[in-house]
């Protein structure tokens, strides 16, 4: 099952709440692609991308406003990963989601997380304090 966990947590609620957002869109990704339904993959993979390029867009204003100092660093991460999530987008209209390409995705957004998302927390939260 594809769910976001408190391991997860950034302890910056609104980041959280949209790691939560975009774990559950995947979740009906996973569901789309276990029932090979074609429409509501290409659906769910479109509701995806276009809510992690909000997330990415919120969470690098944050990260500049921090003066994070690997925010080029972790943009280029952010771009990479959404070129690939436009790849599969296109893919597919004319191919079900695969079982590969959600454990991808998976696989991708937690490294993400609990790696490069983690590390401009303590950034955010000194200059933010905990409002974020
Ligand atoms: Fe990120
Ligand atoms: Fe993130």
């Amino acid at each position: 099952m594809t769910n976001w966990t408190p391991a997860l947590s950034t302890g910056v609620p609104l980041i959280d709440e949209h790691h939560r957002i975009i774990f559950q869109w995947l979740a009906e990704l996973e569901r789309a692609s276990a029932d090979q339904r074609t429409l509501f993959g290409v659906y769910a993979i479109t509701r995806l991308k276009h809510y992690i390029r909000d997330h990415f867009t919120a969470e690098e204003a944050l990260m500049e406003s921090a003066a994070y100092p690997k925010l080029a660093e972790h943009m280029a991460a952010h771009a990479e990963f959404r070129n690939r999530l436009g790849e599969l987008q296109i893919r597919s209209i004319e191919q079900d989601i695969s079982e590969e390409t959600v454990q991808f995705l998976r696989d991708w957004l937690v490294q993400h997380i609990a790696t490069t998302d983690m590390a401009y927390v303590p950034y955010l939260k000194a200059k933010n304090g905990a409002r974020n």
